[in-house]
């Protein structure tokens, strides 16, 4: 059984998670419209991904006896300057997801609810990745230069990872994984 402050902590996470999806679905339609559909790409599997992120604290919670609470969101931001400034916008997200998961993980081993900390360790490994990547994209945008000559041949880049990063989430089952 777990615990209110667990619960509720869980439950503030899912919230972070949803919004997270939201914000990249946000981005991924900017990017569609401002002429980088492989930004587009990469942005509308990384809110999938957000969305499965969401979904299994909802089923872990409910299997432990909990509930889980689907919250209402605030409209996330849509108006953003270029790309690099959106890629920007993402590594300061994930920093901020990788920080509530480290809290969340605090409070559960102050709760002494071992079963559910070694159950974020899924999510503290997903988020060194996560971070990782979006720093080796910014690091790659930053070699392209600002120019839209060299955004354009990033983009192009970013069909090829939207493309792998698809195939991966397909391989893990998706949304199907979390049942
Ligand atoms: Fe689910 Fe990107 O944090």
């Amino acid at each position: 059984m777990i615990t209110k402050n667990v619960e509720k902590a869980i439950n503030e996470q899912i919230k972070r998670e949803e919004h997270s999806s939201r914000i990249y679905l946000s981005m991924a339609s900017w990017a569609e419209r401002n002429g980088y559909p492989g930004a587009a790409n990469w942005l509308y599997v990384q809110t999938e991904e957000e969305r499965i992120h969401m979904l299994k604290l909802v089923h872990y919670l409910n299997d432990r006896g909990g509930t889980a609470v689907i919250p209402s969101l605030d409209a996330p931001g849509s108006d953003f300057k270029s790309l690099p400034d959106v890629f920007h916008e993402v590594l300061k997200h994930e920093e901020y997801i990788s920080a509530s998961i480290n809290d969340l993980y605090a409070i559960c081993t102050k709760e002494k609810d071992y079963t559910t900390a070694n159950y974020l360790q899924w999510y503290i490994t997903e988020q060194i990745e996560e971070e990782s990547t979006v720093r080796s994209i910014l690091d790659q945008i930053r070699l392209a230069g600002d120019d839209r000559g060299g955004l354009f041949m990033m983009d192009k880049e970013f069909s090829t990872m939207a493309t792998a990063k698809r195939a991966a989430l397909a391989l893990s089952g998706g949304a199907n994984a979390v049942t």
